[in-house]
């Protein structure tokens, strides 16, 4: 066998095995190979496996001198274009005013809308740039970004035109979301509204390949589920997969709806019931766990050992945005899943990489094969498993994308 490249001394390569995501105990399944080496050609993977039985011929060869390696990250949620700041929320909350009620009272979400919708595309290109450069040095290799605050149809446009930009600027491959997240303040105004987003924005939306997805937070202060499944049956039917935020602060249904209609994920879920658990059992929808979310607003941890022992396919993601999670770290998302959310090591980094692919309708992502991306992460460490333990420091060295190393 011929490669461009072998990478020699990886200390552990750590991956997920085959195609598919991965349910329950899967996700505890995890191929650890010592003493590792990685082929490329022409951008893939060509062969990985024991460095001792690489056979082939390389043009080049790089030593890594023991260090490990996982599959480049993947972050499955993301709301990494905005302006503003939301300073003012966090002394609020931390003064005792929920977020929540911050939002019922036109500020939180509500406020980076008004900051977004001011600020000229160039500019929230600007912004987010920094953003994904910090997600993808802590190992991230695809990352999904929303829209959101535009709210009307035309910014909304904008937000995805911005992502276009954004995905033009970097070497992160970047799937763009179109979120329908707040509704209008003004009760008579919502069903209009929601009539223009069917018969206007996602059908522009999916003519023009703006985004891969339609995302709708259902929520006592956002959407209804049944208002949720009008949008969300528009986006099917014009070939667009649906995404869910759901069960955040109320367990206020909604979940249910997504999964009949076949969403690739379902995210939040901190406060979902357990009679809900079992039903991602043998569904293709991924539950998405944020757990920042959990650690920034001091909520509910989403209960993600019972999901996975009931059988579901859990990802993780940072849900990077002003508000809720300002959290620009791929991997400490991945940390405090083990922290907040009750799973174990193995079971982290399968959410972060296979099963977080899926969540996003990926199936050649998140893991280090023959005939993949050659999208990896080099560690500091020896051990695969500093990845989780790391708090406060990066615990990624060098990130891989396409055969090369890249500069964040
Ligand atoms: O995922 N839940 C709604 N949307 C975001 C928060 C966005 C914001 O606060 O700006 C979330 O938590
Ligand atoms: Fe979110």
């Amino acid at each position: 066998m011929r490669a461009d490249k072998v990478i020699k001394g990886i200390s552990q390569l750590a991956s997920p095995i085959g195609a598919g995501p991965k349910h329950g105990s899967q996700m505890s399944e995890l191929a650890i190979t010592e003493q590792a080496a990685i082929a490329i050609a022409d951008g893939r993977v060509v062969w990985a496996g024991r460095e001792a039985a690489w056979q082939g011929e390389a043009h080049s060869t790089l030593d890594l001198g023991g260090r490990a390696v996982v599959p480049g990250l993947v972050d499955p949620h993301t709301h990494a274009i905005w302006a503003g700041s939301r300073l003012a929320d966090f002394d609020a909350r931390t003064s005792g005013v929920a977020y929540e009620d911050i939002l019922a009272r036109g500020g939180g979400i509500r406020s980076t809308i008004r900051a977004t919708n001011t600020a000229t595309t160039e500019e929230l290109v600007a912004l987010a740039r920094p953003r994904i450069a910090a997600l993808v040095a802590s190992g991230a290799t695809v990352i999904e970004v929303k829209s959101g605050y535009g709210f009307t149809p035309s910014e909304e446009i904008r937000m995805l035109e911005a992502i276009q930009a954004l995905a033009l600027a970097t070497r992160a491959r970047i799937l763009p979301t179109l979120l329908i997240h707040v509704p209008p303040a003004d009760r008579e105004k919502r069903a209009p509204y929601l009539d223009q987003l069917r018969s206007e924005l996602i059908p522009e939306v999916a003519h023009r390949g703006l985004a891969t997805a339609v995302d709708i937070f259902v929520e006592r202060e956002a959407w209804q589920a049944d208002e949720a499944e009008r949008v969300l049956q528009c986006a099917l039917q014009h070939g667009l997969a649906i995404k869910m935020h759901a069960e955040q602060f109320h367990s206020v249904g909604g979940l249910e709806t997504a999964l009949r209609l076949g969403a690739c994920s379902v995210d939040h879920l901190e406060a979902s019931m357990p009679h809900q658990f079992a039903l991602f059992s043998g569904s293709r929808t991924v539950a998405t766990l944020l757990p920042g979310v959990s650690l920034h607003l001091g909520i509910a941890c989403a209960p993600g050992r019972k999901l996975i022992d009931a059988g579901a396919a859990v990802a993780v993601g940072t849900d990077l945005n002003p508000g809720s999670s300002p959290l620009f770290s791929t991997a400490s998302a991945l940390g405090l899943a083990v922290r907040l959310n009750g799973l174990t090591m193995h079971e982290a980094l399968v959410a972060g990489t296979a099963n977080a692919a899926h969540a996003l309708g990926l199936s050649d992502a998140g893991r280090i094969e023959a005939g993949l991306p050659a999208d990896f992460a080099v560690l500091h460490g020896a051990d695969w498993r500093e990845l989780l333990y790391t708090m406060g420091a990066n615990p990624v060295r060098e990130v891989w994308i396409g055969g090369e190393k890249i500069h964040t």
